[in-house]
């Protein structure tokens, strides 16, 4: 984990190298200034020499600027290695997702990877901000303090040795409770990221359910468990201010002692003491900062294994090495096709389905809910794998083309449809980003968008809000129908893309399709007899299995799911689907 994580550094390599370089700088300075002080004392004041006193304040105040502009280079450089570190996860998390199949994102939920690529990114960015400025500042502050404080006076260093022992047991003792407690607050936070998402973001339908109540409480819920955590965690380190003020005061105090006991003997210089206890703080503090380092690090530990996941999921759709980059028609085949979505699951969502569709035809599937027909139109411009068999599109085997090649040709209006925040016009060159306007409003009359879209006061260049808010159901997926169309595929899939189109205008829509292109093969998956009615041939799809599949008039002479529900939605036996009516 940690490799793949360091691996992002890159340009930032120096920055991360100087980062600690700066902070040691900073260190001796400031174990440098003691020792002067020390000197003032000894020989300035002491020895009554003004000389000496200006002679080293001048030193102390150079050393001082060293120290300072060493510890603003740590600080500028750590801060730029470290958030550089983050926008180069972000962006290797971003790249990475945008490879994933339709079975990757499955596997992590939206918000999960939304969460991975905010909360926890800015985690690993503190912990390495924080491991640069101080996982080589304190422990080369502590030893070069220890190392001083030795070559002064070593019996009274070996009182730093024990309240360094002691403290140091102590403080690991707390972290490794409060590590326990800082883990469970960031699963909670997980859990609260979740609830926050969905419900924002499903705002309107929490409002037409009346369910803010419900969900206020949810919320509170998940923020109070977090207070709760937080709390008993921060409660472990209440402890170490209080314990750290008292072996530093405690260290002080037996300095002191045995330090004036030393000076009257004559074996110690004031001067010398008061470096010693200038030490003393030094070296307690960096202990705690270290302790500090490890809390972060752990803390840190759980996002940077959740980033890592995301960065080494391997796509499970790519090209092949020799990928074919033309289509040569419209023809589909299925052979043996088997699919489940996952490998563990114990039936197929698909079973042994085998199907012979012509260039140009015009296929209409029909079936109940969870029959799999999005499923089965899914597999063609290879948005998942078959389990077993294959898809063949004009031929050759969907697997053996380029992606970008097939995806174009096979053009899919998804069920789950979506606009994205820009104009009209933009929306629609997703399709193709080269198409003239009139090449859009073409592919709109077609779609009998252009009817809704010359009534907006800015036209083609209104500007649909995030999700298509802004539009209606119907109109959105006539937008759809419209952006589908701009590609000009050999294969055109609408998956239930006219279910909130009104029947008269779903039949404009089938005409124009008709008239204006002939040559594409398109597949038509309704819930209305109506929609498919005219078709070449009906596809019926039932729990996974292909039931039936010819024309109309064949369909309704043979099989018995069809007639059903032909004769309900035609009002034979009185259940009429009032669209039939009008
Ligand atoms: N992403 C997915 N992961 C796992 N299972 C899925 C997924 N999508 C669909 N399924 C399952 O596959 C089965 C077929 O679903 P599918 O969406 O193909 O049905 P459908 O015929 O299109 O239904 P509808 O008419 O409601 O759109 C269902 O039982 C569903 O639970
Ligand atoms: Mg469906």
């Amino acid at each position: 984990m940690v490799k793949t994580l360091l691996k992002e550094v890159k340009e930032y390599k120096w920055a991360s190298i100087i980062t600690p370089i700066c902070m040691i700088g900073e260190v001796i300075c400031e174990i440098v200034i003691p020792k002067l002080m020390g000197r003032i004392v000894d020989d300035g004041v002491y020895g009554n020499n003004l000389g000496i006193i200006y002679q080293i304040g001048i030193r102390m105040i150079i050393i001082a600027i060293l120290g300072l502009i060493a510890g603003l280079g740590g600080a500028y450089f750590g801060a730029k290695a470290s958030t550089g570190l983050a926008k180069n996860l972000r962006k290797k998390m971003y790249d990475n997702i945008q490879t994933f199949s339709f079975a990757n994102i499955d596997k992590f939920s939206t918000s999960g990877l939304v969460t991975r690529l905010t909360t926890d990114v800015t985690n690993i960015q503190n912990a390495y901000m924080m491991t640069l400025r101080m996982a080589m500042r304190a422990p080369a502050s502590l030893i070069i303090a220890l190392i001083a404080a030795f070559s002064i006076n070593a019996k009274i260093a070996l009182i730093y040795v024990a309240a360094v022992v002691f403290l140091g047991g102590f403080l690991m003792f707390i972290m490794n409770r409060a590590t326990k407690y800082f883990k469970q607050v960031f699963e909670k936070y997980d859990e609260l990221n979740e609830s926050v998402q969905e419900n924002v973001s499903a705002i309107r339908v929490v409002k037409a359910y009346v369910r803010e109540d419900y969900e206020n409480d949810k919320f509170k819920k998940a923020a109070l468990n977090i207070y709760n955590m937080f709390v008993k965690a921060e409660m472990n380190l209440v402890y170490m201010s209080p314990v750290m003020t008292v072996t530093v005061n405690a260290c002080v105090l037996l300095i002191s002692w045995v330090g004036a006991h030393m000076i009257v003997g004559g074996e110690l210089s004031t001067g010398d003491l008061l470096a010693l206890l200038a030490y003393c703080m030094k070296i307690l503090m960096n202990l705690m900062m270290l302790g500090m380092v490890f809390v972060m690090l752990t803390m840190a530990q759980a996002s940077g294994e959740r980033i890592s996941e995301v960065i080494e999921e391997k796509a499970s759709i790519t090209n092949k090495p020799d990928a074919i980059t033309t289509v040569p028609d419209g023809s589909i085949s299925f052979e043996n096709v088997s699919f489940a979505y996952t490998a563990d699951s114990e039936e197929p969502v698909l079973k042994e389905i085998n199907l012979e569709i012509k260039s140009g035809e015009t296929i209409g599937i029909i079936g109940g809910t969870g029959s799999a027909k999005s499923s089965l139109v899914n597999l063609i411009s290879r948005l998942y794998d078959v389990t077993d068999g294959a898809v063949k599109v004009g031929g050759i085997d969907v697997r053996d083309y380029d992606m970008e090649t097939l995806r174009d040709q096979v053009s899919v209006v998804l069920q789950k449809n979506v606009l994205f925040s820009g104009s009209i016009y933009e929306n629609l060159r997703w399709g193709d980003k080269n198409a003239t306007d009139e090449e859009c409003k073409r592919a709109c009359d077609m779609a009998c968008a252009s009817e809704f879209i010359e009534k907006m006061p800015d036209g083609y260049n209104t500007v649909i809000e995030q999700g298509g808010s802004n539009v209606s159901g119907g109109q959105r997926q006539r937008l759809c129908i419209a952006r589908a169309l701009l590609k000009k595929p050999k294969i055109l899939i609408l998956d239930d893309s006219t279910s909130a189109v009104d029947t008269a205008t779903d039949a404009k829509i089938r005409k124009a399709f008709a008239e204006e292109i002939p040559g594409t093969t398109k597949l038509i998956i309704a819930q209305r007899i109506s929609s498919v009615q005219g078709c070449d041939r009906i596809i019926v799809m039932d729990d996974g299995k292909v039931n039936g599949f010819g024309t109309h008039d064949e369909l309704l002479a043979s099989n018995e799911i069809y007639r059903e529900v032909y004769e309900s939605q035609t009002g034979v036996s009185g259940d009429a689907d009032f669209d039939q009516l009008a």
